[in-house]
C-alpha cells in the first residue's frame, strides 16, 4: 500500500513537470554580468540599493539598474514568455531622468517603452518568445544624457519550460593580457619634440627617458638663461626672448647613450602638445588632501610614469571651503579681507604643496568655477579672478581647470543661495553665446596676465561649441562632453562625439573628452575600471589618437601591471604627443568598425581599427585611399611595439582580426 501511494504521488510530480509551464523570476538569474552606466546591478532592489519603488508604488522583486544597462540572457527555447512592469525609481526625485526601456529578441527589436519620465506609471511588458535564442534587456538613455537615469524591470519573469535557470552572459572577454614591452635598459628619451614657453616664465621641464639608472642628462644649445640638472634631468631657469631653439637632449647610462632633438619655442603659445598627468577627480572625489596628492606625485616617480612623460598633478575639486560643510575640515571662511581665497584644512599650504610636486620637476594644477560655487559646493572665483588669479601664481600653480558649475544661475541673475540648485544653462548662440564667453575669457586674459604659464582648461561641456572661441579666450584645452564614467556607454558616446570638434585642433589648442578611466577609480568610492580589458585598450588608444589632454584618473598607489602597461606604451603616447599636432578622426566605416586616422609629423599615419560592435571582426581590409593612404607601406602594430605586414596598398590586403569592443592600432609608414 505505501509503494503503491508513493508510486502515485511520484508519477503525479513527474506528470505534472515534465513539459508544464513554471514561473522564472528575471532576479533569479545571475544579474552580475549585466553593464550598465553606474552602480551595481540591483538584486531586488533600486541600483541605490533601495526598495524599488516606481510612481509611488513598491515592488518586492525585481533588477534596479542604470542607462546605458544592457542584459543578455540565452534561451535556446527554454522560454516562452517575458512579463514585467518597468519604470524610473522615484529616488531621483528632484532631477530630470528620462529612459527608454527596450527588449532585443535575436538583436531584433521586440518592444519598447518609449521614452519615459520620473512618476511615470509603471509600463505593463509581455513579449513572446517563441523562436527567440537571445533575448537583451536594455535600458536607454531618454536622450537627455544618460544621468540620475535610475530604471527599474519589476515583477519580471519568464515562463519557461520547467528549467530552474537560464543563462546570463556578457559576450565581451574579460581577461587582461598585456602588450607593451617593457622598457630596455639601454636609456630612450620618451618627451615630445617640441614645448611651448612665455618669455620671462619659470621654465620647468623633466627629460622623460627610460632605462637603468644611474643616468647622467645632457642638453647642447640651451638657450640662455637654463641649465640642465645632469642627474635628474631636470631643465629649469628663464628664458628671455621670443625664439625657436633647437636643443639637443641626451641620455646616457651603463649600457649604453641616446640623443634627441627638442625645438623650444619661447613665444605665445604654450601647452604645443597635449597635457599628460594625474587628477584627483576619478578616484577621490571630495575626499582629496594634499597627502594623497603628494603621495600622487611621489606614485607618479616611482611606478616611472614619470619616464613616459607624465608630468601633471591637478587637484580638481574640494580644496577650497565649502557651502555645506558636513566634513568638518570643508567648514570655514571662504576668502580672506582682500578677497583671496582660503584653503580647507586639508590643503593647509598650497605654496608648499606647489614646491613639492615642483621638487620632482612636475608641475600643479588646480581647480575652480566662474560661478560663485564649484559643482562640489565650494567657493568658486565669481568677483574674485583677479585674486584667484594672483594667488594661482603665487602658489606656483601651472594649470587651472574651470569649471561651469554654477555661472548658469549668474547668467539668469539668481541669488547666490539658489545658485548651487540650478542645473547649467545650456547657451547656444547669439546673445547667449557672449554670455557664456565672458566669463572664461575674464579668467583666461587674467591667467595670460601673471608672470608665470598656467595652462588654462575650460569644462563648461562642449556648450556652445566652445571649439570655436576656446582660443579667444587664452584657453589651450576644452571639455567637448559632459562627464566620463567607467563604463563603455560613455566611453563610446564621448568617442563619437569628438570629430565635429576635430578641425579646431592644433597645438596648444586640444578638445578634451575628458580623462582616463583605467585603473582603480570610483569618485570616493574606489573599484577597479568597469571597463573591459578590450574597451580600455579602445579607450587609450582613441583618446592617444584624438591628440586628447591625458589625465589619468585612478589611484596611482593601487596601480597595477596591467593598467600600468596602457599608460607606459610610448609608441602609442607619441602619437598623442606628435608635434604636428593634428586631431584622427573617423574617415571609414564598416558595420561596426570605426577607423581614425591620424596623420604624424614624420609623414606617417596612425591608424585605429575601433570595433564598436559585439562580435569579433575578421576582415581584409583594402580601402587604403579612403584613409588617405598610398603606396608601398611598412605597418607597424603600435601596441606590441612591432612591424607586422608590409604592403602594396594599390592592389593588396591588410588582414585584421579585432576582437568585440577592442581595437587594432597601427602606424602606416610609407617604404620603398
Ligand atoms: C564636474 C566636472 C568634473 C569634476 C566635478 C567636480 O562638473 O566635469 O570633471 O571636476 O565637476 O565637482
Amino acid at each position: 500500500m505505501f509503494r503503491f501511494k508513493f508510486f502515485v504521488i511520484s508519477f503525479l510530480i513527474a506528470g505534472c513537470c515534465l513539459n508544464a509551464q513554471t514561473t522564472l523570476w528575471l532576479d533569479q538569474l545571475d544579474l552580475s554580468v549585466a553593464t550598465q552606466g553606474n552602480g551595481k546591478p540591483g538584486i531586488n532592489t533600486s541600483v541605490d540599493g533601495k526598495k524599488l519603488t516606481i510612481a509611488g508604488k513598491t515592488f518586492d522583486r525585481g533588477f534596479g539598474t542604470h542607462a546605458e544597462s544592457s542584459l543578455l540572457i540565452r534561451l535556446d527555447g527554454k522560454a516562452t514568455k517575458f512579463s514585467a512592469w518597468v519604470g524610473i525609481d522615484d529616488e531621483m526625485k528632484g532631477h530630470e531622468p528620462a529612459v527608454e526601456f527596450e527588449i532585443y529578441g535575436n538583436n531584433k527589436k521586440l518592444w519598447s517603452s518609449g521614452i519615459m519620465h520620473l512618476s511615470d506609471k509603471a509600463k505593463p511588458v509581455s513579449v513572446s518568445l517563441k523562436g527567440i535564442k537571445q533575448l537583451e534587456l536594455v535600458v536607454a538613455d531618454g536622450r537627455n544624457g544618460p544621468y540620475y537615469d535610475h530604471a527599474d524591470w519589476v515583477d519580471a519573469r519568464f515562463e519557461t519550460t520547467g528549467v530552474s535557470t537560464l543563462e546570463t552572459f556578457n559576450p565581451i572577454a574579460s581577461e587582461p593580457y598585456i602588450l607593451t614591452p617593457k622598457p630596455a635598459a639601454v636609456p630612450k628619451i620618451n618627451s615630445a619634440g617640441v614645448y611651448g614657453v612665455r618669455p620671462g616664465s619659470p621654465f620647468l621641464f623633466r627629460v622623460a627617458a627610460t632605462g637603468e639608472r644611474p643616468m647622467t642628462f645632457l642638453a647642447k644649445n640651451l638657450p640662455k638663461g637654463l641649465t640642465i640638472d645632469s642627474q635628474t634631468g631636470i631643465i629649469t631657469g628663464k628664458i628671455d626672448t621670443k625664439g625657436t631653439y633647437e636643443v639637443l637632449l641626451s641620455a646616457k647610462n651603463a649600457k649604453g647613450s641616446v640623443s634627441k632633438k627638442l625645438r623650444i619655442e619661447s613665444g605665445d603659445k604654450i601647452a604645443l602638445t597635449p597635457t599628460m598627468g594625474w587628477n584627483s577627480w576619478n578616484c577621490f572625489g571630495h575626499e582629496v588632501s594634499a597627502d594623497k596628492v603628494k603621495r600622487a606625485a611621489d606614485a607618479l616617480v616611482k611606478t616611472g610614469l614619470v619616464n613616459h612623460g607624465w608630468n601633471y598633478i591637478n587637484v580638481d575639486d574640494s580644496w577650497q571651503y565649502n557651502r555645506d560643510g558636513k566634513d568638518p575640515s570643508f567648514k570655514g571662511q571662504f576668502r580672506d579681507e582682500d578677497g583671496y581665497i582660503l584653503t580647507n584644512s586639508k590643503f593647509l599650504d598650497m605654496k608648499n604643496l606647489g614646491d613639492y610636486i615642483h621638487a620632482n620637476g612636475l608641475k600643479m594644477g588646480i581647480y575652480s568655477s566662474p560661478g560663485p560655487w564649484t559643482c562640489g559646493g565650494c567657493a568658486g572665483s565669481y568677483g574674485y579672478e583677479k585674486q584667484d588669479a594672483e594667488s594661482y601664481a603665487r602658489w606656483g600653480v601651472d594649470y587651472l581647470k574651470y569649471d561651469w558649475c554654477s555661472y548658469g544661475g549668474v547668467i539668469d541673475g539668481l541669488p547666490n543661495n539658489d545658485l548651487g540648485k540650478v542645473p547649467s544653462l545650456a547657451f547656444n548662440g547669439g546673445g547667449d553665446l557672449d554670455k557664456g564667453v565672458k566669463p572664461f575669457k575674464l579668467m583666461g586674459d587674467l591667467l595670460y596676465g601673471q608672470p608665470r604659464d598656467i595652462v588654462y582648461n575650460l569644462c563648461q561641456y562642449g556648450m556652445g561649441d566652445v571649439w570655436k572661441w576656446g582660443d579667444e579666450t587664452h584657453a589651450q584645452s576644452w571639455r567637448t562632453t559632459n562627464d566620463i564614467t567607467d563604463t563603455w556607454a560613455s566611453v563610446k558616446s564621448i568617442a563619437f562625439a569628438q570629430d565635429k570638434a576635430a578641425p579646431y585642433a592644433k597645438p596648444g589648442n586640444r578638445n578634451d573628452p575628458d580623462m582616463l578611466v583605467v585603473g582603480v577609480v570610483g569618485w570616493g568610492n574606489p573599484h577597479q575600471s568597469k571597463l573591459k580589458p578590450d574597451e580600455q585598450y579602445l579607450h587609450i588608444s582613441l583618446w592617444s589618437i584624438f591628440s586628447a589632454p591625458l589625465l589619468i584618473g585612478c589611484d596611482l598607489e593601487k596601480l597595477d601591471d596591467f593598467t600600468l602597461s596602457l599608460l607606459t606604451n610610448d609608441e602609442v603616447i607619441a602619437v598623442n604627443q606628435d608635434a604636428l599636432g593634428k586631431q584622427g578622426v573617423c574617415l571609414d566605416t564598416v558595420g561596426e568598425l570605426k577607423i581614425y586616422a591620424k596623420d604624424l609629423e614624420d609623414g606617417g599615419k596612425a591608424v585605429a581599427f575601433a570595433n564598436f560592435g559585439r562580435e569579433k571582426v575578421k576582415i581584409s581590409y583594402k580601402d587604403f585611399k579612403t584613409l588617405g593612404i598610398s603606396g608601398n607601406q611598412k605597418v607597424r602594430d603600435l601596441w606590441r611595439q612591432k612591424d607586422v605586414a608590409k604592403i602594396n596598398t594599390s592592389n593588396q590586403t591588410l588582414s585584421l582580426e579585432i576582437p568585440a569592443h577592442g581595437v587594432a592600432y597601427y602606424k602606416f609608414i610609407l617604404s620603398k
